[in-house]
């Protein structure tokens, strides 16, 4: 059984005034397993939100199905482990740290009893901010508040957690002890799913990704293969590498680029192979061999951009 399920699931807009029809998803289907850290990435307006509110039932599909836990997000019950953590929340201002955490428990069915009590302690101190529970919320930075987000969203202990854009507003270090808590719950078996525009984050945090444009699936997989550069290797060496030598290199593999310390080759790992060597033969070091990887940000440009010329 998936911790997540989806079975094309569509949702087609309609504009109330001028009728006019938007498809903010088409066809989606997808699947994540339990303890995986899962990541939604696309453009502004490519259906994220829009997903998101569907696996929640917080808006309904047009077409297709979602299930949760292996039940069917009709079903209210598929969200009793869930938590959530909306992006641009709006908690009441003039309630303290411990007070929201305490009214958002009672609202996900927590019984307002020294168990609340102490988990709600373990929270706050999780995120660093004991020593604010007894503020009003409206005095909390931005960062603090996107850390009480979060442990709202992880307060009754859900199996599964959705956070849209958990680390907009939060500095480096902030970040990291984000990250920090993310990778201990998802150790703890937890399932994570997240939206997010910070590719870098996603890239550090996520075990897949898929991305979005325009309402349609064009990418996914793991975050490792996926920035796997083709198959370019790169060979880095003490000694510089002379003519006589690259000539030698050349007669493996036409096509490598080589400079004065470095061999860049598509030849395929035997090939590579042969040409380790032949440097090992003509006493030359190595002191690197690298399988060249692209950034997150580099792929997600370049599908969007194919993806929009299409
Ligand atoms: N209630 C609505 N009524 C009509 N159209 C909507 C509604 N909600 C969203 N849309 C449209 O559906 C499409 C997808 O919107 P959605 O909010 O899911 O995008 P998103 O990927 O979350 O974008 P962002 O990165 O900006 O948050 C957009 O074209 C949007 O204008
Ligand atoms: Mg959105």
């Amino acid at each position: 059984m998936h911790v997540i399920e989806t079975q094309n699931l569509s949702k087609e807009y309609t504009a109330k005034f001028s009728k006019q029809k938007v498809n903010a998803l088409n066809d989606f289907t997808f699947k994540v397993k339990q303890g995986e850290i899962f990541g939604l990435l696309g453009p502004n307006g490519a259906g994220k939100t829009t997903l998101i509110k569907m696996l929640l039932a917080i808006t309904f599909p047009t077409r297709g199905d979602a299930k949760l836990f292996g039940t069917d997000v009709k079903n209210y019950k598929a969200k009793t482990k869930v938590g959530y953590l909306p992006e641009n929340h709006k908690f009441p201002s003039y309630l303290t740290g411990e007070q929201v955490l305490s009214y958002y428990g009672q609202l996900s069915g927590m019984k307002d009893d020294s168990n609340m009590t102490k988990r709600i302690d373990e929270m706050l101190g999780m995120m660093n901010l004991t020593q604010w529970r007894k503020t009003r919320i409206k005095k909390y930075s931005k960062g603090m508040m996107q850390k009480l987000g979060l442990a709202q969203s992880m307060l009754s202990d859900p199996d599964l957690i959705f956070l849209d854009e958990p680390t907009d507003g939060v500095d480096p270090i902030g970040r990291k002890e984000i990250r920090d808590i993310l990778h201990e719950i998802k150790s703890r078996g937890k399932t994570i799913f997240l939206n997010s525009h910070l590719l870098s984050e996603v890239e550090m945090i996520c075990d897949r990704v898929a991305i979005l444009n325009k309402g349609d699936l064009i990418k996914e997989g793991n975050v490792d293969d996926l920035t796997k550069a083709e198959n370019i290797f790169a060979v880095h060496t003490v000694e510089p590498i002379g003519m006589d030598i690259k000539q030698k290199v050349m007669a493996i593999d036409p096509n490598a680029g080589i400079g004065e310390n470095e061999i860049n080759s598509e030849a395929g790992i035997d090939k590579i192979n042969g040409i380790i060597d032949l440097l090992r033969a003509e006493k030359i070091r190595i002191q690197t061999i690298n399988q060249k990887t692209s950034t997150l940000e580099e792929l997600f440009i370049n599908v969007i951009k194919k993806d929009n010329t299409n």
